[in-house]
């Protein structure tokens, strides 16, 4: 039995971020399970061992002749399914498993558009149109998942252009997302997003992209400390945010009070967090902000609970690369890659400076309301960073596919959530007079730029092969 300390919807979400990072949960102390009080008192001994021994044998005939029954029950389904299925489609699929050199990923829908594996028409690669035709996926107070620190046009943002940018690939076109559809493929699954409040922000964004397809009664959002998890019940589905900012060890781990400014992380330490992530079937990872300090990072050698600790220094990129390691390493040994998917969403740009974009002096993202046009633009994002995870992932014994966003959402200085958000604490009048000096060019508008994210990942995820 598994006890989970329950906090009320977003309420310990005083989170964030202040003028700069987000927060979460608390911490996982309350994970802790308590033991199974079965039945081992003296005189019931020698029953308990007879009944042992039973179970241990039907347990075995049906492990081991288990697989076959499976094996049968699928060859009499499939079968089945030959006798009910018109002659031209059978043909069609037939034609369509021949274009396809390997298994098709766990997911992924084969029908007759798709084509072969090693074709990708490059979804990443493009530029935004302004479409006032395709109104958003959902409305901003339709979705009562969104965190205040997220609902622009609440806190008084006076322009809705943000939401109206759709991404046009050069090569193809993003399939339309179809709520109904992948709630019905996530039957049964879990889908769990793992990173810092940017990837918390995408995970509200698919929340809020399936929940109108849910009556309210057969949807829950609740928060367990670090885990935040949202049940569509009739699906038996589950989509789920884990608070880990350096997805390793750190002491920013508290889904509550983290921000601390002298960050300290344990590089080749995630069971801590990892051993919360097993069962996952989808899984989304990110991290970056948090190692961007413009210093060494901080490692320690021992544990957080050592009195006397030691830490070394080391170059931002080394202990990225650690902590790199420390998933591709947990994924491998835990994640079965012929069910299972992996993602990992890459930097999430900030537009902190409008030089960077030769804008106006000392300005930033306060007061943008469109997207740079410049097809080579690149901001602040660590071009080192990315070489690591590009690095890292081609070493990988199993795919983690990137959603590379980095670029895109560089172009989109007018989609961050600046000055209308709620504020936690009150404005100084300084602050009011001159408002670019709250602004917070790192998290963005929902809805906004994040769905786009999403609708990239569910290409990715259902039809890589078109
Ligand atoms: C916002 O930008 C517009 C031009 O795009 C400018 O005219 C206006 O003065 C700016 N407002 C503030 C408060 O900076
Ligand atoms: C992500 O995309 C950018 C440009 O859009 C590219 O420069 C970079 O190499 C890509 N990252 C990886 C790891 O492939």
């Amino acid at each position: 039995m598994v006890q989970f300390k329950k906090k009320g919807l977003w309420s310990k979400l005083s989170i964030l971020i202040g003028s700069h990072m987000p927060a979460g949960c608390s911490n996982m102390k309350n994970y802790s399970s308590s033991s199974y009080s079965l039945l081992p008192r003296k005189k019931h001994h020698h029953r308990v061992c007879s009944y042992a021994v039973a179970v241990f044998l039907v347990v075995s005939v049906v492990v081991i002749c288990g697989e076959d029954f499976r094996n049968g029950f699928r060859r009499t389904l499939q079968r089945q399914d030959q006798w009910r299925r018109p002659p031209r489609l059978e043909s069609l699929q037939h034609q369509t498993q021949k274009v396809l050199e390997v298994d098709p990923l766990p997911f992924a829908v084969v029908d007759e558009t798709s084509k072969s594996t090693k074709d990708d028409c490059g979804i990443f690669n493009g530029k935004w149109v302004y479409d006032e035709t395709t109104p958003p996926l959902y409305d901003e107070g339709e979705c009562p998942y969104i965190q205040p620190q997220l609902t622009c046009q609440k806190h008084g943002r006076p322009d809705r252009g943000y939401q109206y940018w759709r991404w046009q690939p050069h090569h193809c076109s993003l399939p339309r997302f179809d709520a109904a559809f992948m709630l019905e493929q996530l039957r049964g699954k879990r889908m769990l997003f793992i990173g810092d409040s940017l990837n918390r922000g995408q995970f509200v964004s698919m929340v809020c992209l399936l929940q109108s397809k849910i009556p309210k009664a057969s949807k829950s959002m609740e928060t367990f400390d670090s885990l935040t998890v949202f049940t569509a019940k009739d699906y038996s589905a589950t989509i789920e945010f884990y608070w880990a900012p350096f997805l390793v060890e750190s002491n920013s781990d508290d889904a509550v009070v983290h921000r601390i400014t002298d960050r300290i992380v344990r590089g080749n330490s995630i069971e801590k967090h990892a051993k919360h992530w097993k069962g996952a079937d989808i899984f989304v990872f990110n991290t970056y902000l948090w190692w961007m300090t413009g210093k060494k990072m901080k490692i320690l050698k021992g544990s957080f609970s050592d009195e006397k600790k030691e830490i070394v220094k080391m170059k931002t990129e080394d202990s990225y690369r650690m902590a790199m390691k420390s998933m591709i390493k947990w994924t491998e040994k835990h994640v079965d890659s012929r069910k299972k998917r992996i993602f990992f969403t890459s930097m999430s740009p900030s537009h902190s400076s409008s030089n960077e974009w030769g804008g106006e002096k000392d300005g930033n993202c306060y007061n943008q309301t469109t997207p740079i046009e410049e097809p080579s633009y690149w901001g602040s994002s660590s071009k080192t960073i990315m070489q690591v995870i590009g690095e890292e992932f081609g070493k990988a014994k199993l795919p983690i596919e990137l959603i590379n966003i980095t670029q895109l959402s560089e172009y989109r200085k007018d989609a961050h959530t600046s000055i209308y958000k709620k504020q936690w604490n009150p404005l100084t009048p300084e602050q009011l007079a001159n408002p670019k000096t709250y602004a917070d060019c790192i998290h963005w508008c929902l809805p906004g730029l994040q769905d786009t994210w999403n609708q990239l990942l569910y290409s990715k995820l259902f039809f890589p092969y078109r």
